[in-house]
């Protein structure tokens, strides 16, 4: 695989930028340079080429999506754009390599496997469901279900870690159990899927290791962190009971790995991405 075959969407994300950084030579773009949601910008671009389209493009502010803008730009980013990727990817025999949500399931079945009926609950969750069901059209497509995406952006692990700093001792989720994914893993996955030419379909892709509720997470990334502090569990109703506009989100977000384990994909613990992942933030 040459990296000039392989265009990247959404390319200043938190996956966009670990692939990136994987793919060197890769052509790639964010809003400003190709915005996905306007038909025109995708279907006249000069594919000719290009092999593999990486969209790590999203609308991702989950509870955002709750408000009437949010709505309409969360079902343009995530349905309608993708729609649009999709119609480039056919026209020009392009593999499309798309992300997806343990979000896009109420969350009831534990583990989830790739052929869970689809149950959204949120706006979020029902847009990124809808994309699952246009790449699904692709013929040559790569559906990765992912949870918990930590890399460089905004992401749960950094906002713990500025609480820690600050000596605050939060009070935090616990019944919501999944697994981290590092974009590092994810990566990963794309390229071992891309690289061993893996069957196209669906695949669930998150670091392996035992399942864990946000508190617990917590509990790892302030003992890496060597902070002396105490997480406090709290129930996600409760946590959320005096809040407007809140999505609702799964419980139980932990994706089977079998599928990909199957191809010949190990996954890493998340724990140890998470080692590495605080040590690096805590020496830049
Ligand atoms: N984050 C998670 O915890 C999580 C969990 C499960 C699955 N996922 C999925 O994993 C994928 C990657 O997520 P991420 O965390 O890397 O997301 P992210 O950091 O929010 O990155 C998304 C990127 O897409 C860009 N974008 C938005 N609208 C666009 C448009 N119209 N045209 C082109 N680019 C556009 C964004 O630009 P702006 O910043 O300028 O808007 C941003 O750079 C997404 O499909 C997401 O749904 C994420």
């Amino acid at each position: 695989m040459n990296d000039a075959e392989i265009f990247i969407v959404g390319a200043n994300g938190q996956l966009g930028t670990a692939l990136k950084a994987k793919y060197p030579g890769a052509q790639s773009a964010d809003i400003d340079e190709m915005d996905i949601t306007k038909a025109e910008s995708v279907a006249n671009y000069d594919w000719s080429g290009i092999k593999y389209i990486l969209n790590a493009a999203a609308y991702t502010n989950v509870d955002g999506a709750e408000t009437d803008e949010g709505r309409v730009a969360a079902w343009k980013v995530n349905a309608t754009a993708v729609s649009y990727l999709v119609q480039a990817a056919a026209a020009n025999d392009i593999t499309v390599v798309h992300i997806s949500t343990d979000y896009v399931f109420d969350g009831t079945q534990d583990p989830h496997t790739e052929d869970e009926p689809l149950s959204p609950l949120g706006v979020y969750a029902q847009t990124k469901a809808a994309g699952d069901l246009v790449v699904g059209l692709a013929p040559k497509h790569y559906l990765l279900r992912t949870s918990w995406v930590i890399g460089e952006g905004k992401n749960f692990v950094r906002t713990m870690l500025e609480l820690g700093k600050k000596g605050t001792s939060p009070t935090v989720v616990s019944d919501q159990v999944g697994r981290l994914t590092f974009t590092s893993e994810l990566v990963k996955a794309i390229d071992h899927l891309l690289t061993t030419q893996a069957e196209f379909g669906t695949y669930n892709v998150s670091n392996g290791g035992d399942p864990a509720s946000w508190a617990d997470i917590t509990r790892e990334i302030f003992k890496a962190a060597g902070f002396d502090l105490t997480v406090t569990d709290i129930t996600t109703a409760e946590y959320y009971k005096d809040k407007a506009g809140i999505a609702h989100r799964p419980l139980k977000s932990t994706l089977d790995l079998s599928k990909i384990q199957a191809t010949g994909f190990t996954p890493t613990d998340w724990r140890q991405d998470l080692t590495a992942y605080i040590k690096k933030e805590l020496s830049a």
